[in-house]
């Protein structure tokens, strides 16, 4: 497995190969839901690139890039473990060069959900991906649908800037438990771990109702509401029902959906969603 810290060295990398190539790019410390878009690019790509870059312009100013948790050594040992062939994990300078003033921004998918909670979270995201996709220029890209939002703008992005690559969507990877795997679940205390359950809970409460007949979308949100307000240590940021296309909010059940939310157990914010009809 090579590792390489400049585009310089990765496109030289990148051009010896032959075949497909598929790419996962990553915040890093990484967990099995970031094992499983590995694995698919592996079992379907004759290349598997992976990135480790914790992305300052996708944290707000009093969010958590200080000190969000890294340990590059682990991440290495389970991409080499994993069959990667390369991991680009540039510095900041590298992927922002001093005075860099060109940033991506999809516009209207952005301004609900993620997007209304954390102004300015997407334009990095987009910025950042855009340059990955470009330095890389792989077949296909993997994305988790645990970002149900991030993989909705990245498809959105592709296709309005006609990059050439398949996004492949992978599923959600959970604890035993249920609780979705974040790397942000580090920053969780033993009683935290505990409350955060209400997240997948409330998620549950939704998709029970939905099978049970239930079609209006405020009696599932709710009812998520309702569940999450039992756990004294869990704030809920937003919970919604919303068109999985258009992602805006609906009142009647229909067409395909997303129930999502977006919970503070403690100081820790975590993310949810899951797919009406499952
Ligand atoms: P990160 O949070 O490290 O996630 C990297 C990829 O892993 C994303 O596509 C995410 O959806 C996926 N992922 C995370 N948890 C998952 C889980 N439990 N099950 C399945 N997939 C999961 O998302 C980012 O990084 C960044 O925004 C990035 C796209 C790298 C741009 O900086």
């Amino acid at each position: 497995m090579q590792v390489v810290a400049t585009v310089r060295e990765l496109r030289a990398l990148r051009r010896a190969m032959a075949g497909a190539v598929g790419f996962v790019p990553t915040l890093g410390y990484l967990h099995d839901g970031h094992r499983s878009l590995v694995h698919a690019s592996r079992e379907r790509d004759d290349h598997v690139i992976a990135s480790i870059f914790v992305n300052p312009t996708q944290f707000g100013p009093n969010e958590d890039f200080e000190r969000y948790p890294r340990d590059e050594e682990r991440d290495l040992a389970l991409l080499r473990d994993e069959g990667v062939d390369t991991v680009f994990l540039p510095s900041v300078e590298e992927i922002y060069p001093e005075g860099a003033s060109t940033f991506v921004n999809v516009e209207g998918l952005t301004d609900g959900l993620e997007g209304a909670h954390r102004p300015g979270h997407f334009r990095g995201v987009t910025t950042v991906v855009a340059k990955l996709l470009h330095i890389v220029a792989p077949h296909r890209a993997y994305f988790g649908r645990k970002d149900a939002q991030q993989l909705a703008v990245v498809r959105r992005m592709v296709r309005d800037l006609h990059i050439d690559v398949e996004i492949v969507a992978m599923p959600t990877i959970r604890e035993p438990d249920g609780l979705a795997m974040s790397s942000r679940n580090a920053y969780l205390s033993a009683q935290e771990r505990s409350a955060a359950l209400v997240l997948s809970q409330a998620l549950g409460r939704a998709a029970e109702l939905f099978a049970s007949g239930e079609r209006s979308a405020e009696r599932l949100r709710e009812a998520m509401r309702d569940l999450i307000a039992r756990e004294p240590l869990a704030q809920v940021d937003y919970v919604s029902v919303a068109d999985a296309e258009s992602l805006r909010e609906v009142d009647t059940l229909g067409k395909p959906a997303i129930a999502s939310l977006a919970v503070r157990i403690g100081a820790t914010r975590l993310i949810d969603n899951t797919t009406l009809p499952p």
